[in-house]
């Protein structure tokens, strides 16, 4: 028998990194997934189509929240996972947290535990707070829950029901980072210009409750002009880059109405927001100049889990 679960991608509209210091942020599912198959074995093994050997870099954080699930719930851990992802790395598309999410999903499967889905992201997060060191925790929640979210530490998702279809645009900058080290930039600004930071996270808060109500109304325009004042407000704490403003650049040049860094930046991918059925035209001219890019229809469903034998 073995287990299966599918996790989404997740893409922040607003609100990055000021969420880690109690910002709302605003983020979504996208359909792009990872698939984590888990099997009974003689000893733990993790393979994935990303990475190989014992000391690959997604390994031991899968092998800890393994740990973690077996001393609450004692299974035996001698299991196989394997992992396939369709979501880019390091490109600030949540393919750590998706990766964690999937596997947490497939191990309570095989061992039929029914996790709640708080308990998921919980244990997800073991393997997160390795990689990133210090997550706001965005990341599991929207993997796990899908759909769209208001998000802030220590409040519960405020989910949006958006009662129909929105597409968002994506491409990759083609650069990886590391979360990690951009999250730490950013508590050396905090750290150097406190009264100010405190400004601007309020400022960041606001623009997501702002935004989730133009998503919600379904004005792109509106939306598309918080998320342009969002990368602005992003590069004042030295998250952007020129690859990524020159992004964003060409995206407005091709027609969105907005468009900003997603996640971490530093590299990564931006997200856009486009009208008029603009959006493919903005996909295949952003491919054209030898991005990776695509449009990403909203809302998507969370983690997924099933057996086979
Ligand atoms: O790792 P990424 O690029 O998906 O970014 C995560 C979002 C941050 O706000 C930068 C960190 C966090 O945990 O909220």
């Amino acid at each position: 028998m073995r287990a299966i679960a599918e996790a989404p991608a997740k893409a922040i509209l607003t609100g990055e990194h000021f969420v880690v210091h109690g910002a709302w942020a605003l983020a979504s599912a996208i359909p792009r997934r990872v698939r984590v198959e888990v099997t009974k074995s003689d000893r733990l093994s993790v393979e994935s189509d990303r990475f190989s050997g014992p000391e690959a870099p997604g390994l031991r954080p899968i092998a800890h929240v393994i740990a973690e699930m077996a001393k609450k719930f004692s299974f035996d851990t001698r299991l196989h996972v394997s992992v396939s992802s369709e979501i880019p790395e390091g490109a600030g598309l949540g393919s750590s947290a998706s990766t964690m999410v999937a596997a947490t999903a497939a191990v309570a499967r095989l061992n039929r535990l029914s996790l709640h889905p708080s308990d998921i992201i919980r244990f997800s997060m073991v393997g997160e707070r390795e990689i990133h060191g210090n997550p706001s925790g965005i990341d599991s929640s929207v993997c796990t829950l899908g759909g769209v979210m208001l998000f802030r530490p220590g409040s519960p998702p405020r989910r949006l029901s958006l009662g129909g279809k929105r597409c968002l645009i994506v491409a990759f900058s083609g650069k990886k980072r590391s979360t990690k080290r951009q999250i730490r930039r950013v508590a050396d600004v905090k750290e150097m210009f406190p009264s100010m930071f405190e400004g601007l996270t309020e400022a960041a808060s606001e623009v997501s409750l702002m935004a989730s109500r133009r998503l919600l109304e379904g004005d792109l325009k509106g939306l598309g002009r918080l998320l342009s004042f969002n990368h602005a407000v992003l590069s004042t704490v030295g998250v952007s880059n020129q690859a990524l403003d020159s992004l964003v650049d060409l995206a407005l040049s091709l027609g969105a109405y907005g468009a900003k860094l997603t996640g971490a930046g530093g590299g990564g991918s931006i997200v856009a927001v486009a009208g008029g059925g603009k959006e493919k035209s903005i996909v295949s001219g952003l491919r054209a100049r030898g991005f990776e890019a695509f449009r990403a229809e909203i809302p998507v469903n969370g983690v997924k889990s099933w057996v086979e034998r």
